[in-house]
């Protein structure tokens, strides 16, 4: 049941058996033996994948397959790269443009791809993603540890075009390769990142003595985390994760908040509706998935669920095509779960329709204070002795609200890693928000500035009309509330998007 322990006992098997083959002529301690068992597959340091791929043949061609587009109609909600379409979150979750305008994740912001595609779609997308510079190389290139054990300085102070011609001419597109996963020796898992060794730390654990199956979990997160750019006067200078406060299995959304409203140096940009500086959320999958996940509990890893174990001739691999188990018809569920693939697919999508429900309100929620907190700072003084203590209490309260909804925005399972965790984060979020709206409209009201029941969003102004590449609205990557819930409650908002 227990896939790491599973497929670590196949490696074991696999060195167990070399073991034994050595010791029948040396005789030596068998971990040594192992080691010079191990040690000509893969020199040490090869970032190429194309030379791990000689001696592991099929999961190799597995891992090329992340750059295949993925078949359409298998996944309701969390569609990557199906049919070759790729989707526009920003469309999908109209009053994201709204409350992310003022930076790059305001302007292009798309729905996951293959692996094959993280540089690529670095380089592809809006410039204004990339001003962080060489920072934003730390969890997409294989070679950004060795940049940062060479010089950090000159990797963040770099611009993002010129930390790209920092790599080698041949690997400027290459992202998640053998080496991020696996110790080339021994082929054990295994990260070189420092930004995990820190967070690790910072959890409690000891990065060189983690358990199988943490170490399983970290490979996936060392990147499907959340991370804040660290800022010094405005320049990049490090990459860090805000888990400082938590221990492991419990890195929750508030610890995450905490630290960004502690740290100036993790505020990363200027809201453009509120004008206020904030730190931002990004893909917290291991956060919330290890945040008591009825999965996580009993010890189920990512790569049960996103690597299918296949047959060959020679035996079983695991493929290492990373995708949704919903793209590859429930099986890897099947493995542990006896249900018919339509009965788990529908297991999935009505978690997924459930948190979508929330998320949305939540959304719109915060959204409304959004532009209740922009009424504010056109009609009032924010600084006026009058005004500051409510002004600020709701401001308080908003982001309490945003930081929640950018989280579950942002963890890519529509909900499911962790149903219960979610529900609980989003009815806290709308409660955050309608503490925060009822706040913000008695202060308006005091100062007799009138507020419509429905406060107006203007949505098509975030959505339309962004970036280099001129966006706009998409209506078919749109995503309507499953639950009919948002169309009740902003019904001329609604209308006059989806008209
Ligand atoms: C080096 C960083 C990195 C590592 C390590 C990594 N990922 Fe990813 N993953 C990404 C990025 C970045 C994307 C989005 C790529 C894009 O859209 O350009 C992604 C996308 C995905 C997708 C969506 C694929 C699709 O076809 O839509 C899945 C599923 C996924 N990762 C699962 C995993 C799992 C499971 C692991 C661990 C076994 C893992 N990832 C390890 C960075 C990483
Ligand atoms: C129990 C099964 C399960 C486990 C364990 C699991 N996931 Fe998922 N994951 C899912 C499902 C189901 C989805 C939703 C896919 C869909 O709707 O198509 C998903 C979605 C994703 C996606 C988006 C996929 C896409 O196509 O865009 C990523 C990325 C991802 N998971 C990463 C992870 C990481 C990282 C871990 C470990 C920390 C993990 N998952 C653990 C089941 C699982
Ligand atoms: C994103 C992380 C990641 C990357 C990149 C990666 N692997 Fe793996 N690999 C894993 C995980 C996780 C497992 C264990 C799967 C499981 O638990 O079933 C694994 C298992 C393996 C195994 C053990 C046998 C098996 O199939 O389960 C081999 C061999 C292997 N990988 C080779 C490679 C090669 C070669 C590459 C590069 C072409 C590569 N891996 C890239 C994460 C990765
Ligand atoms: C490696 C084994 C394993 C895999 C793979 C796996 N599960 Fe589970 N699943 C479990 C275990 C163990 C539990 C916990 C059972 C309990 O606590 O009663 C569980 C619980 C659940 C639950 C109830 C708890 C919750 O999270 O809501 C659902 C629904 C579920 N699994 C669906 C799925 C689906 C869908 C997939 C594939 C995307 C999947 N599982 C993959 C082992 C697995």
């Amino acid at each position: 049941m227990r896939p790491s322990t599973r497929t670590h006992a196949r490696l074991r098997a696999a060195a167990t058996g070399a073991c034994a083959l050595l010791l029948a002529t040396a005789l030596g301690g068998c971990a040594a033996a192992e080691e010079e068992a191990a040690a000509p597959s893969i020199p040490a340091g090869t970032h190429d994948p194309a030379v791990w791929g000689e001696v592991y043949p099929d999961q190799y061609r597995t891992y090329l397959a992340t750059a295949d587009e993925r078949p359409a109609d298998k996944s309701a909600y969390k569609r990557g790269f199906d049919g070759g379409v790729m989707y526009d979150k920003l469309s999908e979750y109209p009053f994201m443009p709204l409350l992310f305008n003022g930076w790059g994740f305001g302007v292009e912001y798309n729905e996951p791809r293959g692996h094959y595609y993280m540089m690529i779609d670095q380089a592809e997308i809006d410039p204004s993603r990339v001003k962080a510079g060489g920072a934003c190389l730390t969890c997409k290139s294989p070679y950004t540890q060795d940049l940062y054990e060479q010089d950090r300085g000159a990797l963040f102070s770099a611009s993002y075009t010129e930390a790209v011609e920092m790599l080698p001419s041949e690997h400027r597109t290459l992202g998640a390769a053998c080496i991020d996963c696996h110790d080339s020796g021994s082929m054990a898992l295994a990260t070189r990142r420092w930004t995990v060794d820190a967070a690790l730390t910072e959890v409690g654990l000891d990065p060189e003595g983690l358990s199988t199956e943490q170490q399983s979990l970290m490979v996936c997160g060392q990147c499907h985390c959340t991370y804040s750019v660290m800022k010094e006067d405005g320049a990049s200078i490090d990459v860090d994760f805000p888990w400082e406060g938590s221990q492991w299995g419990a890195i929750t959304v508030e610890n995450i908040i905490e630290r960004l409203l502690d740290d100036p140096a993790r505020a990363e940009w200027t809201q453009a509706v509120t004008g206020q500086k904030l730190g931002f959320i990004r893909h917290p999958d291991i956060e919330f998935y290890t945040a008591g996940s009825p999965h996580a509990a009993t010890g189920v890893v990512c790569a049960d669920c996103h690597m299918l174990d296949t047959k060959t001739t020679g035996g079983t691999f695991s493929s290492h095509d990373l995708k949704s188990p919903l793209k590859m018809d429930m099986a890897p569920c099947q493995r542990c779960h006896p249900g018919s693939a339509s009965e788990l697919r529908a297991q999935v999508i009505e978690v997924q329709e459930a948190n979508l429900g929330l998320l949305i309100n939540a959304g719109y929620k915060t959204a409304t204070v959004a532009k209740l907190i922009e009424l504010a700072n056109e009609s009032l003084d924010p600084m006026a002795a009058d005004v500051r203590p409510a002004y600020e209490k709701g401001a308080r309260l908003y982001r309490q609200a945003l930081y929640r909804v950018i989280f579950m925005g942002a963890e890519n399972s529509v909900g499911f890693h962790n149903p219960a965790e979610g529900r609980r984060i989003l009815i806290d979020a709308a409660s955050y928000a309608d503490d925060a709206e009822a706040t913000m409209r008695e202060l308006l009201a005091s100062k007799g500035i009138s507020v419509s029941a429905e406060v107006p969003l203007e949505l098509r102004t975030y959505l339309d009309g962004r970036g280099e590449h001129d966006l706009g609205f998409v209506r078919e990557h749109h995503i309507d509330d499953p639950t009919g819930q948002a169309q009740k409650t902003w019904p001329a908002n609604l209308a006059a998007l989806l008209q």
